[in-house]
This record gives structure tokens, C-alpha cells and sequence, in this order.
């Protein structure tokens, strides 16, 4: 196990009705607030209004920012920026999914930059300030409620780029699994390969001796196994809903992660595929995942994925390590495909005409991933085999 500072320091307010705290816990943080949400499923369910009651008899002025696109845009938070400078905001709430939130802590720092928020994703400036923030929950996936990353699509560019930083971990967030039964299946299924991707991308680690850290990763990912097919067929089972709402913040708080090298390139090809494409991250990451296990499958990695196999699919433990960890990779797409991802980058829009411009951007200089490093090459074929 490698060394690691333990920081999480989000309050989080989990189970039904914890709404009813949200008055005294922004007071603590401000007093002129920001609210930001999407294209308006909180005004469908009714969350919308339940916070407007509770802002209006705690007399807690607000201001609003909706519309924030999934992949969230560059311009929108530059509008949120503006906003909060000619409100003298000094608190934001974002209320809806990771690309809310992650907008919303882009908006707190930039409040505090000079110059373009967009400084921040490609290394000419450090985010040394932010507003806080506090998160309601609408959807289980990114883990955004409790960590400090942030991922903005940047129109101009084709590019989606992600920063992480301390002081964007949310003060509190109120994770009350009942707003999350109006999620419809196509984003409850996303959501839940999302969260099982942070965990593989954390648990396929050249770090020996993590014991603790994989055991828990294993939990997160049975709990995905047991209750993603769950709410695909009851969307209102409060239990199956509450089991993937913790995971989704367990599986990116830092906790995996403390210890270990992490790999992440699977997101880093799925970032490209959703900069230029604009398909749902946790799609994206569905159909490529399979096809970035069997390319770095090879002695170095064999023992991982049997490890994954036995532990998490209940594969018989038998001499042949290959045959062990062929048989958990197929398991893993089986599953994928029953939730309802697709298959082929076809059937999401996708053909082979940028297929090398993501590979290449992907790459970078230094290649993309740790558990096996992947260079343009490697990517490229996996975007084939993925095609
Ligand atoms: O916009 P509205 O109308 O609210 O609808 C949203 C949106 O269309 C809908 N939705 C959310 N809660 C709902 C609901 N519909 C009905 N009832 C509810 N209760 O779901 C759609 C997707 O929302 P979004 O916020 O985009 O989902 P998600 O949480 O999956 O966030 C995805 C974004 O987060 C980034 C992704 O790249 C993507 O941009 N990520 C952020 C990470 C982080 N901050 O740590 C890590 C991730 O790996 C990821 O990259
Ligand atoms: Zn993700």
C-alpha cells in the first residue's frame, strides 16, 4: 500500500425527508444563493418546489441558473460566473446530477478568477478559491456529491477536461434516494456502469497489498450487480435505489483510491467520445469497457482479473488463470448488455471517421492508463474493436 492523506470532508445527509435540514445548513454557509439545476426534471418531480418552499420560509434569498446541459458547457458556467458577481452570491446549491454539480464548482471558483474559467482545465491557472458549495442529489453515478472533480465540455475546442481540487469538495449534500426514482432507465443504467466504472478504474491497479481497499471495491460493484437490474424493473424500490445512491458516492470519494495507483483510461476514451459526440458518459463507458479488459488482458494483468472473477461473479477458482479471467470479462459485458447498454459505438452515432484524432487526443504525450499504459496504438484498436 502506497502512503496517502485520508481528506473527505463532505456532511452528507442521507435517507428520506433530510431536505428538511437544508435551511439551517445553507445559513451556515451564506446567505444570498445561487440555485443550479438542468433542463428541468426537478420541476417535473417537484424538488424545485419543495426548495423554493423551504428557501422562502427560512427568508434565504436565492438567484437561479437552470438549463446546465448534461456534458456540461463551458458557457454555462461563465453565465453562472456573471451571475454570481452581479448578485454578490456567496453560496451556490446545486441541485441534479454530476453535471450540475460539476458545473456548479467550476462556477465557485471561477467567481474568484479573473481570468477564463476554462484556464483552470488546460494548466495556465491553479483554482486557489471557491465558493462553497452544497449538493441535493438527483441521480447515482458520478460521486461528484463528494468529491472535489470537476468535468467541462468546451464546444469551441471538441474537448472535455477534468480538474480536481480540495477546495471543490461540496460542504454537505442531501442524498435522499426517493429523488432518485424519477430517473428514467436510460440514464439509471448509465449511471449505475458509471459507478462500476470508477471502481475498476481504482480496483485493476498494479498496487499490491491493497486488501482492504480491493474488499470494499468488490462490495461496491456486487451492490451494482444486485440492484442496477433492480431499478431497471421497479424504478420506485426505495432500497435498490438508497444501495446505488451510496455506492455512486462511495465508488469516487477517495476511499478506493487511497493507497493505490489508478488507471482511469477508460475514461479518458470515453471523455473523447463524449466531447465530440455528446453521447451520456456512463453509455460511453458501457460499450468501451469490455474492450479495454480483454487489450490489457495479459500475463502482467491475468491474476487481477481472475482475482475480479472469483470475488465478484462467483467463478470457480480452477488452474487455468486465463480461462478465469476470459470468463469475468465476458461476464462483465453479459451484464452490461441485460441492463440495456448498447453494444457497438454504431449504434450511439458514432463511426470511424475520428476514430484517430480521439486516439491521439486521448494519448497525449505521455500515453493514458497505469494498469497496462496505453499509447494512440493501443486506443485506436480498442475504438475498433469497440466500433
Ligand atoms: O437536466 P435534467 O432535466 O435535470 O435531467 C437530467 C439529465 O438529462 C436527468 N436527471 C437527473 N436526475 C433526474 C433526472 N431525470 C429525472 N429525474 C431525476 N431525479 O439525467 C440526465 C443526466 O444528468 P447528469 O447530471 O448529466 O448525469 P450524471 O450524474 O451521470 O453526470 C454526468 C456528467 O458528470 C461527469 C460526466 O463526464 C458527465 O459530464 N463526470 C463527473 C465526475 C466527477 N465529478 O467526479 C466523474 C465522472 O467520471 C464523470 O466524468
Ligand atoms: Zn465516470
Amino acid at each position: 500500500m502506497l502512503n496517502f492523506n485520508y481528506s473527505i470532508p463532505t456532511k452528507v445527509y442521507f435517507g428520506e425527508n433530510q431536505i428538511n435540514k437544508l435551511g439551517r445548513l445553507i445559513k451556515k454557509q451564506g446567505s444570498r444563493v445561487l440555485l443550479t439545476y438542468g433542463g428541468g426534471s426537478i420541476k417535473r418531480n417537484g424538488i424545485y418546489d419543495k426548495i423554493v418552499e423551504i428557501l422562502n420560509s427560512q427568508e434565504i434569498s436565492f438567484f437561479e441558473l437552470g438549463g446546465i446541459e448534461p456534458n456540461p458547457r463551458l458557457t454555462s458556467v461563465k453565465e453562472g460566473v456573471r451571475i454570481c458577481r452581479e448578485n454578490n452570491i456567496d453560496f451556490i446549491l446545486a441541485i441534479g446530477g454530476g453535471s450540475i454539480i460539476d458545473c456548479s464548482k467550476i462556477i465557485a471558483a471561477g467567481y474568484h478568477y479573473e481570468g477564463e474559467p476554462w484556464d483552470f482545465f488546460v494548466g495556465k491557472a491553479r483554482i486557489t478559491n471557491a465558493l462553497p458549495i452544497g449538493t441535493i442529489l438527483t441521480i447515482s453515478a458520478t460521486g461528484s456529491e463528494m468529491n472535489g472533480n470537476a468535468v467541462i465540455s468546451n464546444l469551441e475546442t471538441e474537448e472535455k477536461l477534468a480538474v480536481s481540487n480540495e477546495i471543490l469538495k461540496p460542504k454537505f449534500s442531501i442524498l435522499d434516494p426517493m429523488y432518485t426514482t424519477t430517473v428514467p432507465a436510460n440514464q439509471t443504467i448509465a449511471g449505475t456502469v458509471d459507478i462500476m466504472s470508477h471502481v475498476f478504474e481504482q480496483y485493476f491497479s498494479l498496487t499490491k497489498e491493497a486488501f482492504l481497499q480491493d474488499r470494499l471495491a468488490e462490495a461496491v460493484l456486487k451492490t451494482c450487480i444486485k440492484y442496477g437490474p433492480i431499478v431497471v424493473k421497479e424504478p420506485e424500490n426505495y432500497e435498490a435505489r438508497a444501495n446505488l445512491m451510496w455506492a455512486s458516492s462511495i465508488a469516487l470519494n477517495g476511499l478506493l483510491t487511497y493507497g493505490k495507483i489508478t488507471d482511469w483510461a477508460t475514461h479518458g476514451m470515453e471523455h473523447e467520445l463524449s466531447a465530440i459526440y455528446d453521447i451520456t458518459h456512463g453509455i460511453g463507458l458501457g460499450i468501451l469497457t469490455s474492450h479495454w479488459m480483454s487489450y490489457v488482458l495479459d500475463e502482467s494483468t491475468v491474476d487481477k482479473f481472475a482475482e475480479y472473477g472469483v470475488n465478484v461473479w462467483n467463478i470457480d477458482i480452477k488452474e487455468d488463470k486465463l480461462a478465469m479471467a476470459k470468463k469475468a470479462i465476458a461476464k462483465t459485458k453479459e451484464f452490461f448488455a441485460a441492463l440495456g447498454i448498447p453494444a457497438t459505438l454504431h449504434e450511439v452515432g458514432i463511426n470511424d471517421e475520428r476514430l484517430e484524432e480521439m486516439a491521439q487526443k486521448a494519448a497525449g504525450n505521455r500515453g493514458l492508463g497505469s494498469f497496462k499504459k496505453l499509447q494512440k496504438e493501443d486506443i485506436l484498436k480498442i475504438y475498433k474493436a469497440a466500433l
